[in-house]
């Protein structure tokens, strides 16, 4: 990830994150000092993106911490005090799995604290936060080595929505499989679907790639299809919001025709993402969540109405992608291939055997 830009950092007490809604045409920042202030963030798409909410949700938690923990009293005494805002975090948005993750782990770390100074506790969930965002620099890392191995030595890679160092705490899941291709040496250029109705591709991914002085071509959702079928795409790679047991993937919105068009014409689908994303209580995608969104962003156009008064609208945000369309899924730990149940499962027996 070049120093020119971040997606996220910790410093002097605050959270900071780059404003994705700004994104491209200006690059400004905002600090959220307090708990409250990352629910919004989240919820107003400030930051996006599964790893990134799970990351900044953890900090949100430290934030509460730090906000409650002046007040005497034990750690036990401090997580009765976050509660509405714990609360809040894990529900600023439901498909994205990595929140109730991450705040899952704070939460399991206030626990062990239980019997110590509400001040020690709160430290504790600072450190917490700052590991959670480690280690998923490191995972979107070991996502990019392994995922360098799917690339070809000249590639095409068609992508969906941005998950990429924006959509992470830095480097990305799908753009990290990019970032490892260029990193081995291949010749990558990307094919970025604009993603209606929200734009991340457009605005996001075709901004953060051209920071890295990736090559990146736009086109509209409705024109990867044709795209496919002309031989013009080697493989496509995708992020994730959830994957199911079984592997069932949802990521946003458009994922799954681009999966239903690239397997009538022969070309691979991967999904990346860090085990974090996995949600193993889930049998299978029927069972996951999905955002439905405000109407404003089918109606309008920067502001401006397209569509007739009246007119009803559906916005979800998400769809679910059957693992059977799936080749397989780039993780921390490696590729995982179909049978999708049988590598999952042996992905977190492998994992629950290491720790
Ligand atoms: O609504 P968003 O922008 O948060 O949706 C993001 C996606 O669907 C990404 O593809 C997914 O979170 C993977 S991010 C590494």
């Amino acid at each position: 990830m070049p120093a020119s830009w971040f997606t996220l950092r910790w410093e002097g007490g605050a959270l900071h994150l780059l404003d994705q809604r700004r994104l491209p045409l200006v690059e400004t920042e905002v600090a959220c000092r307090t708990a409250r202030q990352v629910v919004e963030a989240i919820q107003e798409m400030v930051v996006r993106g599964a790893p990134a909410i799970g990351v900044s949700a953890a900090y949100g938690v430290a934030l509460s911490a730090l906000a409650h923990a002046p007040l005497s009293g034990s750690g036990e005494d401090l997580a009765r005090r976050m509660s509405d805002d714990v609360r809040a975090l894990r529900l600023a948005r439901p498909t994205a799995v990595n929140l109730a993750w991450a705040v899952d782990r704070c939460e399991r770390t206030l626990a062990a604290e239980a019997a110590s100074p509400a001040s020690l506790a709160a430290a504790a969930l600072v450190r917490e936060a700052v590991a959670i965002h480690d280690e998923d620099v490191a995972a979107c890392r070991a996502i990019g080595r392994h995922g360098a191995g799917i690339v070809p030595q000249r590639a095409t890679i068609l992508t969906h929505c941005n998950a990429g160092g924006l959509a992470t705490a830095g480097y990305g899941t799908a753009l990290g499989v990019v970032r490892g291709a260029v990193e081995a040496g291949r010749e990558v250029n990307v094919i970025a679907d604009e993603t209606r109705p929200f734009l991340q591709g457009a605005r996001l991914t075709a901004w953060e790639l051209q920071k890295d002085g990736i090559p990146v071509t736009l086109i509209a959702d409705v024109a990867a299809a044709s795209l496919l079928r002309r031989g013009d795409v080697d493989l496509v790679v995708v992020g994730a919001d959830r994957i199911a047991a079984n592997g069932d993937t949802a990521n946003k919105i458009g994922t799954y025709p681009l999966a239903l068009a690239a397997r009538e014409h022969g070309v691979p689908f991967y999904v990346a993402a860090p085990l974090s994303t996995v949600d193993m209580t889930l049998a299978n995608g029927s069972m996951i969540p999905i955002e439905e969104r405000g109407a404003d962003e089918i109606l309008q156009l920067f502001g401006t109405r397209v569509a007739p008064e009246g007119v009803g609208v559906r916005n979800p945000a998400f769809d679910v992608t059957p693992a059977a369309m799936i080749a397989g899924i780039v993780t921390e730990v490696g590729i995982l291939r179909p049978p999708l149940e049988v590598s999952l499962r042996d992905a977190f027996r492998g994992v629950a055997s290491r720790s």
